[in-house]
């Protein structure tokens, strides 16, 4: 894996600072190209408004909510801390998030990015464009497969396109002779709203299967079909087009299909979700995991209804414009923070 190349635009890194530290990563949504991402194709992901977050104060041993054996079992924990984690200072972390376990939101990657944070800020700090190049390793490393989409969302925050798009170059990664340039897409503002089916998938076995279905002889064709769709969705958020957003997320859903990955009660979430949506689809690696849907203007609330009531868990959910921060260390009780009138 190369160094990350450049960073024209990846501002605002890790600073360093004293333990305790908070860091806190947004989850991802898919709206194109999952799993062709693996192989090199466009994608299109949003960071999104649920938060995973992760505390860390120095101790004697390494421990993840006061317990010391996830640190050997949890393969992103043991990856980040043999990678990342400075061996002669342990720390104490503590973690709580929004994101369900193994539902396509982006859980590993938003708990690698703040675990990542935290650990930055005791070693002097880091630039995004390393963090997120440290996050790549570390979540491929424990899953052995991937792309760099998910962790680029949880670091660079905002929407963000992979091998597509025209917007500002973050920065970019290449690792096994392929290459991923990420770029930032401007957010239509609008709200999507996510089913959690309740089922968990495994991704790095679904994007082995996905492999294999691709390495049949229709496979490139198939691959070029998800980039069409991929290429053309991240044209039609920058236009705002959201009826042309919504028949490219049903047309990506059946690309899905073709590859495997959908579940009946995927298939039911959407069936249920459709009235009030322009469009709604697998997100993530599938096989299990969440839907999403863009609703119609006005009728955000009855698709989130119409989630629940067909018995998953429904989020509605905004872009988070910011990836992975460092939140304010609480001060002691009866400090008070005094400004100084020159501003230093
Ligand atoms: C998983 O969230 C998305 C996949 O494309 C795998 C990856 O990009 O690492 C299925």
């Amino acid at each position: 894996m190369n160094a990350a190349a450049a960073e024209p635009t990846s501002e605002g890194g890790i600073p360093a600072r004293a333990y305790p530290v908070t860091a806190r990563a947004p989850g991802k949504c898919i709206l194109f190209g999952e799993h062709a991402v693996v192989h090199g194709r466009p994608e299109l992901l949003l960071a999104i408004d649920l938060y995973t977050q992760v505390s860390a104060h120095r101790a004697e041993a390494w421990s993840l909510n006061h317990r010391t054996a996830p640190v050997r079992e949890n393969p992103y924990l043991a990856r980040s801390i043999a990678d990342w984690g400075p061996p002669d200072r342990p720390l104490a972390l503590t973690t709580a998030s929004r994101l369900p376990r193994a539902s396509g939101l982006g859980s590993s990657a938003a708990f690698v990015a703040a675990v990542l944070a935290v650990a930055a800020a005791g070693t002097g700090g880091c630039g995004r464009a390393e963090l997120a190049r440290r996050c790549y390793l570390t979540e491929r490393g424990a899953q052995g497969v991937g792309s760099p989409g998910d962790t680029a969302a949880a670091v660079g925050g905002g929407i963000l396109s992979i091998n597509g798009g025209r917007g500002p170059l973050r920065w970019t990664h290449s690792d096994g002779g392929r290459s991923w340039s990420v770029r930032s897409v401007p957010d239509p503002g609008w709200t999507w709203v996510l089913g959690y089916s309740g089922i968990p998938h495994d991704t790095a076995r679904t994007v082995r299967a996905v492999g294999e279905r691709l390495a049949q002889p229709d496979g490139e064709e198939l691959l070029e079909r998800f980039a069409a769709v991929a290429t053309e969705g991240i044209e039609a958020v920058v236009a705002e087009d959201r009826d042309r957003v919504g028949a490219l997320l049903e047309e990506n859903h059946r690309l899905l299909v073709e590859v495997g990955v959908s579940h009946p009660r995927l298939e039911e979430l959407r069936s249920a979700v459709r009235p009030a949506c322009v469009g709604a689809k697998i997100t993530g690696a599938g096989a299990g995991g969440s839907i999403v849907a863009l609703p119609r203007p006005g009728r955000e609330l009855e698709a989130i209804r119409r989630i629940a009531r067909a018995g998953a868990v429904a989020y509605g959910v905004r872009v988070a414009p910011e990836g992975v921060t460092l939140l304010e260390a609480p001060r002691p009780a009866g400090e008070t923070l005094v400004e100084s009138p020159e501003g230093d």
